[in-house]
């Protein structure tokens, strides 16, 4: 039986979506630029119909996760669903033969884009549609100016942009008003505390926090072995938190923030999602999962409301940090 979380409204959107959204990186599969290693598809599956069984109702994936291959999973689930998830998807990354990928943002690839998104997604409208990256700077007024068309046309509800800047954002408002900014946002990456909540805030734009367990290495399950285990293509091993001196200085943070968990009965892991989810201005928060049981134990974070002795406590730890 489906479970139901808290939800947050996407601000001026008719979108409410619950705190924890799905994250379908890592299930684009292995063998590109930027996988997480090989993963079993029927897990995928499975991981996705535990999360919505689990009341989350939103899933976020992107064209180039897997080179298409997470939005055919996500379409494959969804396709037979009477009561489908609210999608969000992503363009402005093409790839070619090889696998390269470009940065793209004009008008006719945009175009490609969204039909070739809604073909393997299996639906007629995607309900949250960002550019992924504003690369080329310079083409992100084009690109903005394609979305609106085909919200005209129906295809795409509302639109919203990530890794944008403020000032990037205002550039693109006159066009067409821009319902959400997805960013990263964890204790490790706090960029857009410095002005993008504030903004968004004023002018009643929805966040959606990414990567709230830094990719996993703030879940409380990481070692430097795993780290050195880690397969041949799972990008991680080229990210620098997942590098010395990073990582030893990550690890430490982790095994001071264990105490705090446990005495709420909770795991480091729900502890670095519910963090993120204390600022009201977050809509929600996308938590990646690539198998069932990862997303049965960080659904919980959704309900949790860090006191304010914890979020005090951990302040001074990430000052520390
Ligand atoms: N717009 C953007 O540019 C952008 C960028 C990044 C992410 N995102 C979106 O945000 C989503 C979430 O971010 P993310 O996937 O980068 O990072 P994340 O949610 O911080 O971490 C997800 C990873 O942590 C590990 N994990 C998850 N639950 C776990 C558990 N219970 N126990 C142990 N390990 C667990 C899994 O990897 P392992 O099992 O392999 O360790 C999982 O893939 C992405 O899937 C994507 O949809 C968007």
């Amino acid at each position: 039986m489906r479970k139901t979380i808290p939800t947050r409204k996407l601000r001026w959107t008719d979108l409410n979506l619950s705190t924890i959204g799905l994250g379908t990186w890592a299930i684009g599969g292995g063998g590109w630029k930027f996988s997480w290693g090989p993963q079993d598809d029927k897990e995928s599956i499975s991981a996705i119909q535990r999360a919505l069984e689990l009341g989350i109702n939103w899933i976020d994936t992107a064209a180039v996760y897997g080179l298409g291959h997470s939005e055919e999973i996500v379409g494959k689930v969804i396709r037979r669903l009477p009561d489908k998830p609210i999608i969000a998807t992503k363009c402005g990354r093409v790839w070619d033969r090889d696998g390269n990928i470009f940065g793209r943002l004009k008008k006719k690839s945009i175009r490609s884009e969204v039909e070739a998104s809604l073909k393997r997604l299996k639906i007629e409208v995607i309900d949250l549609y960002q550019i992924h990256w504003p690369e080329p700077d310079e083409d992100i007024e084009e690109a903005w100016g394609a979305i609106a068309d085909f919200i005209k046309e129906g295809k795409i509800r509302y639109a919203g942009v990530s890794n944008f800047s403020v000032e990037q954002i205002k550039r693109i408002q006159p066009i067409h008003p821009v319902a959400s900014a997805q960013s990263p946002y964890s204790m490790l990456e706090r960029g857009i505390e410095e002005k993008l909540l504030e903004y968004c805030s004023k002018n009643n734009m929805g966040v959606i926090a990414y990567s709230p367990m830094q990719k996993g290495i703030l879940t409380g399950k990481f070692t430097r072995e795993r780290v050195q285990n880690l397969p041949k293509d799972d990008h991680r091993r080229r990210d620098q938190r997942f590098q010395e001196p990073e990582l030893s200085a990550n690890l430490k943070l982790v095994e001071d923030l264990r105490p705090i968990a446990e005495k709420n009965g909770k795991t480091v892991a729900q502890l670095a999602i519910a963090w993120v989810l204390r600022r009201p201005e977050v809509t929600a928060t996308i938590v990646g999962a690539r198998r069932p049981s990862q997303i049965e134990e960080t659904v919980v974070a959704g309900e949790w409301v860090l006191s304010k002795e914890d979020i005090a406590t951990i302040d001074a730890l990430l000052k520390k940090h």
